[in-house]
């Protein structure tokens, strides 16, 4: 097939050079961009008279038919036409003839790419946020369902303090709520038109760069046009936004995975989100949570990939950066189908009260709140931390738990240890004791449900705000 650069060449493209160097089985995704691209910059070449109303109006119309072609299965991508950008062109001229040629005037792939990249991972942002506002909202629903369900909250893997499960959860949701502002700002950052930068240096065409960035929703334009067509950071500040975000769903994971285990029995996952053995006919395997946790590292090793492949790079284009797309691509679709599954998975998980509630009773994860009553009868908390240690070895030897001590037991440890000590150190005293902000309290939590209320509203209008101005 000839090339749409063939001009300068004496010989045909190696098949295996054509094959290595092709782009077109991945980036075809971006046809839609391209084409709105396209669109954009032959309205451009006409406003500023660089081609004529006439040839951009068959121009465009070439373009909307071909994007119908793509739409309907009709249109078959060639390996020969190396990528996304010329297989359209190819196919316009085909259709429309020699004016179709004028369409890459003051415009070159290196500009073109970029552009097509910024666009597609500016929508994509607005579909992953949304299904992370998703997966927020299921988060919230599975914590109010249990919002009275206690459990021990754990440090080192370590029983620590009885804490509501809801909380435990909401915890979760914050630390969403941070990817989500991360993800707002990796679009905010992608918001930066390149076109115009031609190959590299500009072009000497009287184009309007800024009409261009208007009719295709950005606020900015590049300033440098040797930046505009090197840059890849937004597509790393995607990738390193999205390992954060997996590192989160890793984390999560784990926890699912330990407590549907027999040792813990906290939760028990739906039968339609685990899998079976082959062999073991006892099983049922958290696959979901343990898929999620493993596909974080694909994740990591894109954000690895780009930084290195960015390294070292000489301004301006080189087609090492071809090699952005598939770790962005893959990126995209590991969060979508996680977020996804995730959400569904949460939603269906039942929560052991029972087994919960008798891990926090049978147990020492009262002992701080204990210390905390001798402190509020003036022990200070050094000595108290003393005492209570003492009371819990005591209770190690006696195989007792500190509930199952008399005030006499008590008062042996210290006088001031009265007949209120055993409602002091009741799970369900000391998680509402725990009312400073922030804490695992009734209203403690209460309160976080207000928030998070506050924050997936604000959530729904960036993304409202982002889709309108996405074209
Ligand atoms: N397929 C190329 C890429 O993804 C498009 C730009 C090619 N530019 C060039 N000068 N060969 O980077």
């Amino acid at each position: 097939m000839s090339k749409l650069w063939g001009g300068r060449f004496a010989k045909n493209t190696d098949v295996m050079v054509e094959e290595f160097t092709s782009s077109i089985s991945f980036d075809q995704r971006m046809y839609a961009e391209d084409i709105a691209g396209s669109i954009a910059h032959a309205t451009m070449l006409a406003k500023c008279k660089i081609i004529g109303t006439d040839e951009a109006n068959t121009i465009i119309e070439g373009l909307k038919s071909i994007l119908a072609d793509i739409e309907a299965g009709n249109f078959s991508f060639e390996v020969a036409l190396e990528d996304i950008h010329m297989n359209i062109e190819k196919r316009l001229t085909d259709r429309i003839g020699a004016v179709g040629g004028k369409l890459h005037t003051a415009r070159s792939r290196n500009d073109q790419v970029a552009l097509d990249t910024h666009m597609y991972l500016k929508r994509e942002i607005v579909t992953i946020g949304t299904l992370l506002s998703e997966l927020q909202q299921a988060i919230v629903e599975v914590a109010d369902k249990y919002k009275t369900v206690i459990m021990p909250g754990y440090t080192h893997l370590q029983r620590a303090q009885p804490i509501l499960f809801a909380h435990h959860m909401m915890a979760y949701f914050f630390m969403l709520a941070r990817d989500f502002r991360r993800l707002q700002g990796v679009w905010e950052g992608a918001d930066m038109m390149p076109l115009g930068a031609g190959a590299l240096a500009g072009t000497t065409f009287p184009i309007d760069r800024h009409f261009v960035a208007n009719e295709l929703g950005f606020s900015q334009v590049y300033e440098n046009s040797m930046d505009a067509v090197s840059d890849r950071d937004y597509i790393l500040e995607f990738l390193s936004c999205s390992s954060i975000m997996m590192m989160h769903l890793s984390r999560i994971s784990e926890e699912i995975i330990l407590w549907s285990s027999t040792e813990f029995s906290f939760i028990e996952l739906d039968d339609g989100h685990c899998t079976g053995s082959s062999i073991m006919p006892q099983k049922k395997n958290p696959d979901v949570a343990e898929l999620v946790r493993g596909k974080t590292g694909r994740v990591f090793g894109h954000l690895m990939g780009l930084l290195t492949t960015a390294k070292g790079l000489p301004l301006a284009y080189n087609k090492d950066l071809q090699e952005d797309k598939e770790g962005m691509f893959d990126t995209i679709d590991t969060l979508k189908f996680s977020l996804t599954v995730y959400a569904s998975m949460l939603r269906g998980m039942k929560v052991n009260e029972k087994v919960m509630g008798a891990a926090v009773r049978n147990d020492f994860s009262n002992a701080t709140d204990m210390a905390d009553y001798l402190v509020k009868k003036g022990l200070p908390f050094r000595q108290a931390h003393e005492v209570v240690g003492k009371c819990v070895a005591y209770c190690l030897g006696a195989n007792k738990w500190l509930m199952d001590l008399s005030l006499i037991e008590f008062k042996e440890f210290s006088p001031l240890f009265e007949a209120d000590i055993l409602e002091a150190i009741k799970v369900e005293t000391c998680v509402d004791a725990r009312n400073s902000y922030g804490g695992t309290s009734s209203t403690g939590v209460q309160q976080e449900f207000t928030m998070a209320e506050q924050i997936l509203t604000k959530q729904q209008a960036v993304l409202d705000m982002f889709t309108k101005s996405n074209i």
